[in-house]
């Protein structure tokens, strides 16, 4: 069981702390409480005390609480330091590396894991300003649990809202923590994939041309990065080979970048063995023989020589490695089903998961697929990009059992 310092910050979603102090305890995890100012306006010191049966902690200038505990050794006697809810402002101090109350000190002083849960309004999280400090701070190594989509309390609609603090609990008691502090201590990757290798591929891929220009496509690797995250939050080992993309990594999953098709398809050959591989990436089906120097324009219009990409699927298909578990996704814009049906069989994949990418889909957050399996064909709902994952994630859990 794992102790959480866990730091509530100023907004609507003050109160999910107070639920998420009272699922952690009832998992057998401590929680120490740290309110900050804004915090207190929303929910009282004596209510999270109560609830964590801990003292709570509010003011950097309580001098009973530095004699009795220091802040520094406050910020490094738990396990992980949990910000629930993280305002914008909490945000923007920690990327900033602010330390002018006893919250953003704790976060500077700390050497343990730290998890951030945003929760606000939905222009405040979609702001070039609060998403630059989320890059940020997730390239320092925090883990972000994203905010849901949804209606608002302040009657607008987007994401922004708080996940239920079952998920986010559910979320950190899966997260591989990397630091020893934690290890033994969490139920690390335990769940219904737990001792699975899972490997996704996602994104474009980028063919170059010369050294300034390439031939991509529009896929954005949303599909990919939402199966690879509800692979890894079902306890699976996840290996995400991933194109050029704009995403951050999900949590607990190990990414590999990489740029071309054939750089792919090493990256898929190094990663095995696996016991499902997921193929979401749009592969480029051709490359050309890039120039060693920028073609110019004075040449005129180059003459493009196309050569023909290794399938990674169809090699995967009939290789002695093929994972027990083998599923292609195919983009087409028509006779979907039809065309979708032919891939399985062509490129001996178990499953495909056919959708039709001539609207916008590809780049979008929603998804309506087709399932193809040796069985038949089902016609899945349009969902969003997450739901859709996670539904192919439960069938693959049944699958496997
Ligand atoms: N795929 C792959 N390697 C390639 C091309 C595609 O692994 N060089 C995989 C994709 O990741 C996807 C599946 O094959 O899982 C189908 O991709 P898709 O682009 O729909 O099909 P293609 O085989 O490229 O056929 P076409 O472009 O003619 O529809």
């Amino acid at each position: 069981m794992a102790k959480f310092l866990l730091i509530v910050g100023g907004g609507i979603a003050a109160y999910k702390a107070a639920e998420l102090i009272r699922g952690a305890r009832k998992a057998g995890h401590d929680v120490t409480p740290v309110l900050t100012a804004g915090g207190a306006h929303f929910v009282t010191p004596m209510s999270l005390a109560a609830l964590a049966e801990s003292p709570v902690y509010t003011s950097l200038w309580d001098l009973k609480d530095e004699a009795e505990m220091g802040h520094i050794q406050l910020s490094r006697a738990a396990d992980l330091v949990l910000v629930c809810p993280a305002t914008a402002d909490l945000i923007a101090k920690m990327a900033a590396g602010i330390a002018d109350d006893l919250a953003t000190t704790l976060l500077l002083a700390t050497d343990k894991p730290v998890i951030i849960a945003p929760a606000m309004n939905v222009r405040m999280w979609q702001h070039q300003a609060t998403q630059t400090n989320i890059a940020t701070l997730r390239a320092r190594g925090i883990t972000v649990i994203d905010p849901d989509e949804g209606p608002m309390a302040c009657g607008e609609y987007g994401p922004g809202r708080l996940p239920e603090p079952d998920d986010i609990l559910t979320f950190i008691t899966q997260l591989p923590l990397v630091p020893s502090a934690v290890e033994g201590r969490l139920p690390v990757g335990d769940g219904p994939l737990s001792g699975r290798h899972i490997l996704v591929t996602a994104g474009p891929t980028h063919e170059p041309i010369d050294p300034v220009r390439v031939i991509a496509n529009r896929s954005s690797g949303k599909q990919g990065f939402a199966i690879a995250a509800a692979a890894a939050q079902a306890g699976a080992r996840v290996t995400l080979i991933v194109g050029p993309v704009a995403l951050p990594s999900p949590g607990g999953v190990a990414r590999i970048d990489v740029e071309t098709a054939q750089q792919m398809a090493e990256a898929v050959a190094n990663s095995l063995p696996a016991d499902v591989a997921i193929l979401v990436a749009a592969v480029a089906d051709w490359r050309v023989e890039a120039s060693p120097t920028k073609l110019k324009k004075s040449a005129g219009p180059p003459a493009l020589q196309f050569v023909a990409n290794p399938d990674i699927l169809a090699t995967l298909g009939q290789s002695p490695d093929r994972p027990r578990l083998l599923i292609g996704f195919a983009a087409e814009t028509d006779h979907v089903v039809a065309n979708a049906t032919a891939k399985r069989t062509a490129k001996n994949a178990d499953w495909i998961v056919a959708n039709d990418v001539s609207g916008d889909v590809m780049g979008g957050a929603r998804n309506q697929v087709h399932l193809i399996t040796a069985a038949g064909v089902e016609d899945w709902p349009e969902a969003s990009k997450d739901d859709v994952a996670r539904q192919l994630i439960a069938r693959i859990i049944e699958e496997l059992k």
